[in-house]
């Protein structure tokens, strides 16, 4: 608390109330409304969460107009240089870089962790061929807590560090089962010699009757893709993990609200639509049309994998994304160039467009990693749920720190209602 306030003074009454500032340890402060209905009975208005802070975290850092993104302080651009998704993992749910043994035990414990019940893979066989692959992952997600019943005490911090390891090592487990049902293939176990993203490829394209070797500059792709991905401070599916978790549902089920919060197009869903609206400009000189049509106020599209509600400056992981586009198309064949190219001549454009520098619509995280999953192999309907995967260490991380908050309580919001006032009802004869 600083010793800074605001005051509020309701001008029909004359009540006078003192609202305290915070101060955050970096970016703007915050004042405290705590007591704005107790003491003037007014609630205050925000659609969106524009300007509001729903929690304390000391997780993530954003400074939007700057470009700047840290995990625990730590710029983003260095831990993708020199770390690894799980150290960033150990980082994120613990707070601290991982000491080498610390390091070590957390793999091994998350590595020890990548089989999934038997009984849950059937499951699969339950779903169409053609079920999108984040909806049977959200639905498998949510039924976990039937198989791993024995470890959902929320208030255990036993329970809790194994629930943690759980989901993260499953995740992939899953989304590859998903992916073996979408195409009809036998569902490959996990080889727990192999390192976190190459056991998620293997388990994507190994198929029983031939050797697979996984390629090494496939699973360093990945594992940069999801350190970028693993947190964001408070957006759409976090901050619904939290609401969901704050009622003490079961942990597992708060995971699966937050996958299906993710979905979203203009949340994870976004890295889909980006491929499918690359395909539909098709060529560089279709793409004025299209810059024309996400100007119209009166055309519902958008320029996907463009704007964000906190960056306006520039993501940095779109920077980071882009570099490594033009790295892994490289070393991978260039199996997507067309399609990169294309991408790059949009993003020239649009930045060049006075409608989006006005706006400060910059590309987003989304806009290059569909062209990065697509030249490793994974197809469309599955860029969804690698987003998922590596935004789960942030979703537990911030699920874990709602629970150990001493001052935290159920999330419940209120309303500016525009309803009818109370009336009498009236029989059907006279309606
Ligand atoms: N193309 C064209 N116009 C846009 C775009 C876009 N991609 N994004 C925002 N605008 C315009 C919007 O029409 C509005 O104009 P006006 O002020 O004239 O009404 C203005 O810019 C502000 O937009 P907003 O929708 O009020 O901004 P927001 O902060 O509520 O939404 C967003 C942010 C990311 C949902 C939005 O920019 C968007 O829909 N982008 C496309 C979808 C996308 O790429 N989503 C991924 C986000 S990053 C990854 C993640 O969060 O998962």
């Amino acid at each position: 608390m600083t010793n800074k306030s605001y005051e509020l003074t309701d001008p029909s009454s004359g009540t006078r109330t003192a609202l305290p500032v915070r101060s955050p340890t970096v970016g703007p402060d915050v004042i405290d409304i705590g007591a704005l209905y107790r003491e003037q009975g007014i609630f205050t208005y925000d659609p969106g969460f524009a300007s509001t802070a729903s929690c304390e975290s000391a997780i993530t850092y954003i400074d939007g107009d700057n470009g700047v993104l840290l995990y625990r302080g730590y710029p983003v651009e260095q831990l993708a240089e020199h770390s690894s998704f799980i150290e960033v993992a150990y980082l994120l749910l613990r707070g601290e870089l991982p000491g080498a043994e610390q390091h070590a035990e957390f793999e091994r414990s998350i590595r020890l962790h990548t089989m999934i019940n038997e009984t849950l893979l059937r499951f699969f066989n339950g779903f169409h061929y053609n079920a999108h692959p984040m909806a049977m992952v959200s639905g498998v997600v949510a039924s976990m807590s039937a198989f791993y019943h024995d470890t959902t005490d929320i208030t255990n911090p036993e329970h809790t560090e194994i629930f943690s390891h759980r989901i993260i090592a499953k995740l992939p487990t899953i989304a590859a089962a998903a992916y073996k049902h979408s195409i009809g293939q036998p569902f490959v176990y996990p080889q727990n010699h192999l390192d976190y993203c190459s056991n998620m490829l293997h388990m994507f394209f190994a198929v029983p009757a031939e050797p697979y070797e996984v390629n090494p500059v496939a699973a360093r792709a990945l594992d940069l893709l999801f350190i970028l991905h693993a947190d964001h401070e408070q957006n759409c599916s976090t901050s619904t993990v939290r609401l969901a978790g704050s009622s003490g549902t079961n942990p597992y089920s708060a995971i699966a609200a937050g996958i299906s919060a993710l979905w979203g197009p203009a949340h994870g869903g976004a890295n889909e639509a980006v491929l499918a609206m690359l395909n539909r400009i098709g060529k560089p000189e279709h793409i004025p049309k299209f810059i024309d049509k996400a100007k119209d106020r009166d055309d519902p599209f958008r320029l996907m994998g463009f704007g964000h509600r906190v960056y306006k400056n520039f993501d940095p992981r779109a920077k980071l994304i882009r570099k490594m586009c033009h790295e892994v198309l490289e070393e991978l064949g260039g199996r997507d160039e067309p399609l990169f190219e294309l991408a790059m001549r949009l993003e020239e454009i649009a930045l060049k467009d006075d409608y989006f520098v006005e706006k400060k619509l910059y590309p987003n995280v989304d806009f290059y990693s569909g062209i990065i999953y697509k030249a490793l192999g994974i197809p469309v309907s599955m860029f969804t749920v690698m987003f998922a995967i590596a935004r789960t260490v942030g979703w537990v991380a911030h699920w874990k720190e709602m629970n150990n908050d001493p001052g935290g309580r159920i999330g419940r919001p209120r309303q500016l209602y525009t309803g009818p006032a109370q009336r009498d009802y009236v029989s059907v004869e006279k309606r």
